[in-house]
């Protein structure tokens, strides 16, 4: 009974509820012009001609804002709600802890304006110019201290897994944005990278692939570590395991990042070392998979009618799917027909609609009842409508994209028996045309349940109030 008294000392929740409502809107915000994006790609007249609506700008403005404003929000939100309530403490410097958020939302909005305008490094996911990165950089080390120094004054001696993998996030995060940004300024919003030539495009990759391990996978399985255990119910499936998956995946995904470089000026051997390493990935990231699915063995009944759960578990199998498809494309041979084409897009979409967005999804759900007082969300059959919405939106945007990505790839590489190109290339934008309608239709309603999401968050959070927690005292005999 003791582990349940409690003290006066309060959660940091202020910044909790900040950051999550903010995922919402931003999640929003970023499908939106993702559906734009994806209904340009069959309707290019969409443009209307405007400079500032050429899908080459609404495209970086579509992953930075699903992925730092979306993603990044949500996993603030959900980092600092488990790092507290894990360490049994207040938050470390909660005035920075606000500062984050703050700075936070002016990087996104400073992207919002400077990315339609045409101002970018270049870089794929690091397209903002060297102002902002710096912003960037500051926002993150104080992210750092605040977590960090949180961990420092945990009441209980150990230190829970969850925290493991947000704390690799951070760190790598900073780690990759850093050393990939370095340019020199060319006046306030032009600069040269640091690199040139192939260490440009090697660094641009480690960056890159790393930012799908640290930030799209790493985080968020964080995120699972938490949300999945607490929502069923019960114990993680295996804490070893939890320890061995994490330990081999940042590990591996280090090394990864010459396979989006295959058959490129990259020595052949470095291209070789990524494939190995992306192949070896696939265990500790089903490792990580089969540990969140089987937390439920001896609960799998709590599916049939929990549809929050169900956003857990979906999205931890189309984690299972992506990283079983990405070791696959890496092999030299199968990149081959696969790079270029609507595949790898497809394959995008499936770990980031599937795992990352089902993920945040089921732990937002979670959230933001217990942050504004309610004992659930406002209304659950809305919880159920967004399910089948999201899900089946991402069965026909990924199942579209691997026809499409399949058939431009055979179509690119058909030749006649004289050695010329059966296919000009124009036949294979003509052939993929249905497919990019289909894409639209099951982006719109992705969207469309991320508004039923609004709606449902909307409501629970004007008839709840901001709820003040008191910090649960640690049994003496844990500390
Ligand atoms: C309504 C939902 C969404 C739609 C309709 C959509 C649509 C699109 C489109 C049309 C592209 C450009 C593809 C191309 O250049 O050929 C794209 C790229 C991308 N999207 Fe989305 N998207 C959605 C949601 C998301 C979410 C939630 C995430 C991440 C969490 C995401 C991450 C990305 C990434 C990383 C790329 C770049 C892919 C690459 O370079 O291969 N998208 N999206
Ligand atoms: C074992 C894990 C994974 C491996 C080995 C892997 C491997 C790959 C490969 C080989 C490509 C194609 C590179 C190319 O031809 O250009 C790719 C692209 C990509 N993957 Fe994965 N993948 C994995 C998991 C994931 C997950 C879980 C996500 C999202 C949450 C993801 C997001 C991406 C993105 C955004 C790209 C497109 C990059 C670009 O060209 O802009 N991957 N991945």
């Amino acid at each position: 009974m003791d582990s349940l008294k409690t003290n006066a000392v309060h959660y940091d929740d202020t910044v909790v509820r900040q950051f999550s409502i903010m995922a919402v809107v931003w999640g929003v915000v970023g499908m939106a012009v993702g559906v734009l994006v994806a209904s340009q790609l069959a309707w290019p007249e969409l443009n209307f001609g405007i400079p500032w609506l050429s899908f080459g700008r609404l495209r970086p403005l579509h992953t930075n804002a699903v992925i730092f404003a979306f993603g990044g929000c949500a996993l603030f939100a959900t980092s600092y709600y488990v790092v507290q309530r894990t360490c049994h403490t207040k938050l470390f410097l909660p005035k920075l802890a606000a500062f984050t958020f703050w700075g936070w939302q002016l990087v996104i909005l400073l992207a919002a304006i400077t990315l339609p305008l045409g101002y970018t490094s270049g870089k794929e996911y690091a397209e903002l110019e060297w102002p902002i990165d710096i912003l960037i950089a500051v926002v993150w080390v104080a992210y750092a201290v605040v977590f960090f120094g949180t961990i420092g004054i945990r009441k209980v001696k150990h230190i829970y897994v969850a925290n493991w993998f947000f704390g690799a996030f951070i760190i790598a995060v900073a780690l990759l944005h850093i050393v990939n940004s370095a340019a020199i300024p060319a006046g306030l919003l032009k600069s040269y990278s640091a690199y040139a030539g192939v260490q440009d495009a090697m660094v641009q990759w480690w960056y890159g692939h790393n930012a799908v391990g640290f930030f799209l996978t790493a985080g968020f399985l964080g995120m699972m570590y938490y949300f999945v255990p607490k929502q069923a119910g019960r114990p993680v499936y295996s804490y070893r395991l939890s320890i061995v998956h994490f330990w081999a995946l940042i590990f591996t995904y280090m090394w990864a990042g010459p396979h989006h470089l295959h058959y490129t000026a990259l020595p052949d051997w470095t291209q070789s070392v990524g494939m190995l390493f992306s192949l070896i990935l696939l265990a500790p990231s089903w490792g990580g998979m089969i540990n969140g699915v089987m937390t439920l063995s001896g609960a799998w009944h709590k599916l049939r009618d929990d549809p929050i759960l169900r956003f857990l578990i979906v999205s931890l199998s189309f984690y299972g799917m992506s990283t079983f498809e990405g070791p696959m494309m890496a092999i030299k041979t199968v990149n081959a027909l696969s790079h270029y084409t609507d595949w790898t897009v497809g394959h995008v979409h499936s770990g980031a609609l599937g795992w990352v967005g089902l993920i945040t999804m089921g732990s937002l759900y979670y959230l933001v009842p217990r942050l504004f007082g309610r004992e659930k969300m406002h209304s659950v059959p809305a919880i159920e409508l967004h399910f089948w919405m999201a899900t089946i939106g991402i069965v026909l945007y990924i199942a579209a994209m691997w026809i499409a990505g399949v058939m431009q790839g055979l179509m690119w590489r058909a030749v006649n028996p004289d050695g010329t190109l059966t296919y000009t290339f124009v036949e294979s934008v003509k052939a993929t045309y249905p497919f990019y309608v289909i894409r639209v239709v099951g982006g719109l309603l992705y969207l469309a349940g991320m508004l039923v999401m609004a709606w449902n968050v909307w409501m629970t959070a004007i008839s709840g109030r901001a709820v003040k927690v008191p910090v649960v005292a640690v049994n003496p005999a844990h500390a």
